[in-house]
């Protein structure tokens, strides 16, 4: 059960210039700063995912671990955190040095007491038996992570806008997360989807609001970050080609992104073949169709294009942004059950 946290902080201090970007890797204020250029930051980014692959629990019902370490992160980000030693003591540890041990009181939530845990989710009420795979929790070797803290984190959110945006795993997320921070609110009824709406799969936008805490937490289902559409009839293309994803624009609903206090990212288990180019989905730049253009590539271009959109739109003073990118998917096993992850 490896299972590594991994977040990448996009984070502009007060020096920054177009050249240079601070990748902190992991909570804020944790160290690891790697400062390189900006041409370069891409690949740099792609390198620190390949070799500091992300997350929580490989088995379906883990990902309820993975806030805990968001809400740390927050929890730095706002100097939330009462100890100042255990501050420093943070600051200066390497949090991604550390193994998984396994603690009581755990976890923390019981998913059928809260409504935005989608059925499949719920290991214990859909029958599953055994219980130690729920208490895990990740310590560094040179520090230890304060527990969450959910009356806390609700205080730190207290009219707060957190954005999730990006395919299942964020939406998993963003359920474990409101779930964990309902279990800390004692009107239950003043946490709602701003719409109504039911919890799907192919869903755009969900809103959790929060109204005693006056706060959101949204979700955005977009798998690919960059923008999907069809060609244009005067152009021509080969048959097979149905539509593309066009990797210098960013998804039509990123303005809606903006202007929120945490913004969350994550995209990689929609790059593959038989997510793209098995249903005739090709790559597209500019005007130009790229039919020979691979995954990886195509990928390093789209977080091109987010990255600089970031850099464009996103006011760093005020939103904190986190990319993950591939981590263990829902299921251990492959089913033949046709998915939209
Ligand atoms: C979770 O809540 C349900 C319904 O309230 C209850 O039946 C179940 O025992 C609880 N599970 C745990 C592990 O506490
Ligand atoms: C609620 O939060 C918004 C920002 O999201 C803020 O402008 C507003 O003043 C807050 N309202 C109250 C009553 O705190
Ligand atoms: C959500 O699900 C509930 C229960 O299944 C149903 O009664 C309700 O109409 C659904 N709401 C929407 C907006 O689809
Ligand atoms: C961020 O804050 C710093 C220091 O207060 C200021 O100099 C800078 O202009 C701000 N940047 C933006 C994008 O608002």
């Amino acid at each position: 059960m490896s299972v590594l946290n991994r977040s990448i902080s996009l984070n502009r201090d007060g020096s920054f210039n177009r050249r240079g970007f601070s990748v902190s890797i992991g909570s804020p204020k944790v160290t690891n700063h790697v400062r390189f250029g900006w041409v370069s930051l891409k690949i740099q980014v792609l390198v620190i995912i390949a070799s500091v692959i992300s997350f929580f629990v490989a088995i379906g019902c883990g990902y309820i671990f993975v806030l805990p370490s968001l809400s740390h992160a927050l929890l730095n980000a706002q100097g939330v955190l009462s100890d100042h030693n255990h501050n420093e003591i943070l600051t200066s540890c390497d949090v991604f040095d550390g193994s998984w041990v396994r603690v009581p009181g755990y976890p923390l939530y019981n998913a059928t007491d809260c409504p935005f845990v989608e059925k499949g989710f719920n290991c214990l009420g859909n029958g599953r038996v055994d219980t130690d795979y729920l208490s895990w929790r990740w310590k560094p070797k040179g520090c230890n992570i304060p527990r969450f803290d959910v009356r806390a984190v609700l205080e730190m959110l207290r009219s707060k806008r957190v954005v999730f945006v990006g395919d299942s795993m964020s939406r998993t997320q963003w359920e474990s997360m409101i779930c964990m921070l309902m279990a800390g609110v004692e009107d239950k009824s003043g946490v709602y989807e701003v719409n109504q709406n039911n919890i799907t799969k192919r869903i755009r936008f969900l809103g959790v609001r929060f109204s005693a805490f006056n706060f959101t937490i949204e979700f955005f289902r977009s798998v690919f970050l960059v923008q999907q559409g069809t060609l244009p009839r005067y152009m021509q293309r080969p048959r097979r080609v149905k539509s593309t994803l066009m990797l210098d624009k960013l998804d039509d609903i990123s303005h809606q992104w903006v202007n929120s206090d945490v913004l969350i990212f994550n995209t990689g288990h929609w790059w593959v073949p038989s997510k793209l180019f098995d249903i005739g989905c090709y790559f597209q730049v500019k005007r130009s169709l790229r039919l020979g253009m691979s995954i990886p590539a195509a990928f390093k271009t789209a977080l091109e294009t987010w990255a600089s959109w970031v850099e464009r739109e996103i006011d760093s003073n005020r939103t904190r942004i986190f990319f993950r990118t591939f981590e263990p998917s829902h299921w251990r096993y492959s089913y033949t059950i046709v998915m939209n992850p």
